[in-house]
């Protein structure tokens, strides 16, 4: 009986044992307070911690940037002896020791809808060094290293071209490493981000015609803000990227039976702005000139005697589609290429957007055209037939050096057919290569075939 409580004293005593050794030395860290009681002997006045030359080599190895509680001995500013159970005897949410002195950075984050992981879990010394540093706001790294020692910059940004400030670790400029009300914790909204360093596209933003993801979303629906393939960073190569959202367009270039090759390849930005323009449909230029960028015989046109309303204007995508078309020449509506065709309702279309149809259907008239001998329609009679001439026939569409643009010359067959214009008072005189000389009187009805 009583040799079987020996047995357990002496196990008593070896459990005691082993836990007063396991508490005493399983913790590695040495600073750690191990009950509550012992904290005093730290001392509470000012200065003690170094007095016994415990801590001594933390103040003589000073460094460029002390901080205040620290440098003024108040150790017990943040190491308090109700937290001596933890490591370091402090707060596990330092977050709630630096709140009493630094109010402000407080105030920031509790009024953050996006606060910073380390923060969360109230771990502030990730970065910061409590008692002092090197490096300027005590930070544990060098400004453009600190973010890298938990974000693998190059694990997270695949991209061959960094943009600039990425490359050079700058993140903080960007994102701010504390907390903030902008989604990964932006230190601004949308394109003021950007353009905060981007200055050259400040008054680009004030144009009457702005590009509406920047207005919405800001700039990053285009650009990769860190890393991509070339030093634009696109999200999408640059002759997909417009369809990623323009579905609409992808869909109906994709289905024109007459294609335009810049638009069919993709090439938008030779004619928009991908941001902002002075131009409706953000056009880099007035459209004549983004056409003869490329159709450079054309610009001899501006060039002739006469040129035709919409093209004065610089007009082009008037009759023309620039993004393709069911119709030849990339036209907006009908219009038949040939020298002959037979009249048909609709056939016209084009001309008829501007022009009065009936030009081209009343028999006899004193109002819808000039083109008339009496009261007779020329247009009509020309036009309305079945082996009906085109306007093509005897107009050139976008200019001439003849007046009403009539075309100097017309190709038939293989040759070109020239055609001599003159106007009258009343009417006019035309000799073309297809019949001989006709005039048309509008006063004074002329007959042709008396000659
Ligand atoms: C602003 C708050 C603050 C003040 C003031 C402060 N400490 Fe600390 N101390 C900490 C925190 C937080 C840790 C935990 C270290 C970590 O997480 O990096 C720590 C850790 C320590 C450690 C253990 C780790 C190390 O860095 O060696 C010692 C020792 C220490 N402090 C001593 C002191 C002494 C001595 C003073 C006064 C001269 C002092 N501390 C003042 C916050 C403070
Ligand atoms: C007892 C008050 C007190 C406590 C607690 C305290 N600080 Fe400070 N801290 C100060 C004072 C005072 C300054 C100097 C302020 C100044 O120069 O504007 C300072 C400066 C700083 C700076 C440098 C600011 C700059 O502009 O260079 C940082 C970073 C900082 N503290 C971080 C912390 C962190 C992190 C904690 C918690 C672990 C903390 N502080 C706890 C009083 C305190
Ligand atoms: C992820 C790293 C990181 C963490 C975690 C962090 N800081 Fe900072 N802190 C910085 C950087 C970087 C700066 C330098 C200024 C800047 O870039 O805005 C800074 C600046 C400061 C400053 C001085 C400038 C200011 O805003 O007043 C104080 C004070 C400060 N931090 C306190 C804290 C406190 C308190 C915590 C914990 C609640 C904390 N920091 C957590 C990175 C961090
Ligand atoms: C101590 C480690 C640590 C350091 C240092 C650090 N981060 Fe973080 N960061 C985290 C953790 C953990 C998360 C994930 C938290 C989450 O998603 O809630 C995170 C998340 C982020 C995010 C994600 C999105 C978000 O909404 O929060 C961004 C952006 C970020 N960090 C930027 C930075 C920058 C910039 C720096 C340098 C100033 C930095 N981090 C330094 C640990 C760190
Ligand atoms: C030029 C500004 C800028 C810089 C510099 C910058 N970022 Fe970002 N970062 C952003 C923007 C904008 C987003 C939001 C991305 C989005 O909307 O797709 C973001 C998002 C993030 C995210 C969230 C995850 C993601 O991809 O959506 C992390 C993590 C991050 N950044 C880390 C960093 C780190 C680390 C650095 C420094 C090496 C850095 N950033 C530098 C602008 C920047
Ligand atoms: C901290 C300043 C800064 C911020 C903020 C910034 N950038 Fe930059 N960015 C630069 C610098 C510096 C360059 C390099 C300029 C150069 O090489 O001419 C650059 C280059 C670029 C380029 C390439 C220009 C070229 O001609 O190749 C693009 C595109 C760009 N940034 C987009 C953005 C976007 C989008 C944002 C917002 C998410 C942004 N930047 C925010 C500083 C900044
Ligand atoms: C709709 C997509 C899109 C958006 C949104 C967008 N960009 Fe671009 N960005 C482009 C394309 C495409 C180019 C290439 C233009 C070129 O090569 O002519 C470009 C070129 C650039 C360049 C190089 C210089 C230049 O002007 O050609 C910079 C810098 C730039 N963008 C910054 C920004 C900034 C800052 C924002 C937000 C304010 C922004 N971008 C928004 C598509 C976009
Ligand atoms: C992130 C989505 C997005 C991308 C990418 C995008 N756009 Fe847009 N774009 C829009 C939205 C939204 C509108 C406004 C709604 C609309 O008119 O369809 C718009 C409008 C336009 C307009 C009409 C402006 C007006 O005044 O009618 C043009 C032109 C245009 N985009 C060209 C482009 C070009 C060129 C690209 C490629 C460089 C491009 N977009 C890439 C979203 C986008
Ligand atoms: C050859 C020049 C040119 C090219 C290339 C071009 N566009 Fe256009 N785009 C124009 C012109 C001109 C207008 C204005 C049309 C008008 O006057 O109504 C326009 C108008 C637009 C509009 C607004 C009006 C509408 O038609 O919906 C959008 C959106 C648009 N283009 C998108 C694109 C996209 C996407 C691409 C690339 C696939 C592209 N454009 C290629 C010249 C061009
Ligand atoms: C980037 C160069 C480029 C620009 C800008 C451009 N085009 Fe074109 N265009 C072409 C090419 C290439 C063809 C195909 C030529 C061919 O097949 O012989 C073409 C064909 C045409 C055709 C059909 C010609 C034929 O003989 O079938 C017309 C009409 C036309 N473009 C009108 C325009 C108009 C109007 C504009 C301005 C809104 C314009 N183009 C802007 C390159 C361009
Ligand atoms: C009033 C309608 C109209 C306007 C405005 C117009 N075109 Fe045309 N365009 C046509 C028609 C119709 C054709 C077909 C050729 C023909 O039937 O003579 C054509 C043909 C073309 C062709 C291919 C054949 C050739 O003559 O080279 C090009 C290129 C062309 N136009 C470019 C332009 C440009 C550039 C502008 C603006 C300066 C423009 N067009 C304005 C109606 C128009
Ligand atoms: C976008 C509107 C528009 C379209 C489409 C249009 N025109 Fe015109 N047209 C005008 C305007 C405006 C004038 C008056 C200015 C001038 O003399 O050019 C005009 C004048 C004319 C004249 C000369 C009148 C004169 O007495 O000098 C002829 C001929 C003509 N158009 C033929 C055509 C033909 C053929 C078509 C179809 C291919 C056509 N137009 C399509 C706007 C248009
Ligand atoms: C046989 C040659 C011929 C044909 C075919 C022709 N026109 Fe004309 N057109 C003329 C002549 C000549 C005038 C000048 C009348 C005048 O002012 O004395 C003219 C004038 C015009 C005018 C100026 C207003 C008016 O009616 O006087 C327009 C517009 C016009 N034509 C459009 C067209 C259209 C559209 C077509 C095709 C549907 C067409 N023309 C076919 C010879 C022709």
């Amino acid at each position: 009986m009583s040799r079987y409580r020996i047995v357990n004293k002496s196990l008593l005593i070896f459990i005691i044992a082993l836990v007063t050794y396991v508490l005493l030395f399983s913790t590695s860290n040495s600073f750690a307070f191990l009950v509550k009681d012992e904290f005093p002997a730290h001392n509470i006045e000012k200065g003690d911690c170094f007095a016994q030359e415990c801590h001594s080599a933390m103040t003589t190895e000073k460094k460029a940037y002390q901080h205040k509680p620290f440098e003024e001995h108040k150790c017990m500013s943040c190491h308090l002896p109700e937290m001596a159970s933890n490591n370091d005897s402090v707060e596990i949410n330092q977050r709630m020791i630096c709140a009493g002195c630094h109010e402000t950075v407080e105030n920031e984050l509790s009024g953050s809808l996006y606060i910073h992981g380390p923060i969360n879990a109230g771990d502030c010394t990730s970065c910061h060094n409590p008692h002092q540093s090197d490096v300027k706001y005590l930070l544990k790294e060098s400004y453009n290293k600190l973010c890298d020692t938990c974000h693998k910059m190059d694990r997270l940004f695949s991209g061959a071209v960094k943009h600039k400030p990425v490359k050079d670790g700058n993140c903080g400029l960007c994102h701010d490493p504390h907390a903030s009300n902008y989604k990964s914790r932006l230190k601004d909204v949308g394109a003021n981000l950007c353009i905060s360093c981007h200055e050259e596209m400040v008054t680009g933003m004030t144009y009457e015609y702005v590009h509406m993801p920047l207005l919405e979303s800001g700039c990053s629906d285009c650009h990769d803000p860190h890393s991509g393939r070339d030093s634009l960073r696109l999200r999408s190569s640059i002759d997909t990227l417009c369809f990623n959202c323009h579905k609409e367009k992808k869909n109906a270039i994709e289905h024109y039976d007459v294609e335009h090759k810049p638009a069919k390849e993709g090439k938008c930005i030779i004619c928009h702005s991908p941001h902002f323009s002075e131009n409706k449909s953000l056009l880099r230029a007035q459209v004549d000139d983004l056409c003869y960028q490329c159709h450079k015989e054309n610009r001899e046109w501006q060039s002739r005697h006469f040129q035709h309303g919409p093209v004065v204007q610089g007009n082009c995508s008037a009759c023309h589609n620039p993004h393709g078309s069911d119709n030849a020449y990339i036209l907006r509506l009908s219009f038949p290429h040939k020298f002959y065709s037979e009249y048909e309702k609709g056939k016209y279309n084009l001309c008829f957007l501007c022009h009065k149809e009936s030009m081209v259907t009343a028999e006899e008239t004193e109002t819808v055209t000039y083109f008339r001998n009496g009261k007779k329609n020329l247009h009509t009679l020309h036009v309305n037939q079945k082996k009906g001439r085109t306007c093509r026939a005897c107009h050139d569409v976008h200019a001439s050096d003849q007046e009403d643009h009539i075309r100097e010359e017309f190709r038939f067959g293989a040759a070109d057919i020239p055609i001599y214009y003159k106007k009258t008072e009343n009417g006019g005189t035309c000799i073309p290569g297809c019949h001989i000389e006709r005039s048309y009187d509008r006063i004074n009805s002329v007959d042709n075939n008396r000659e």
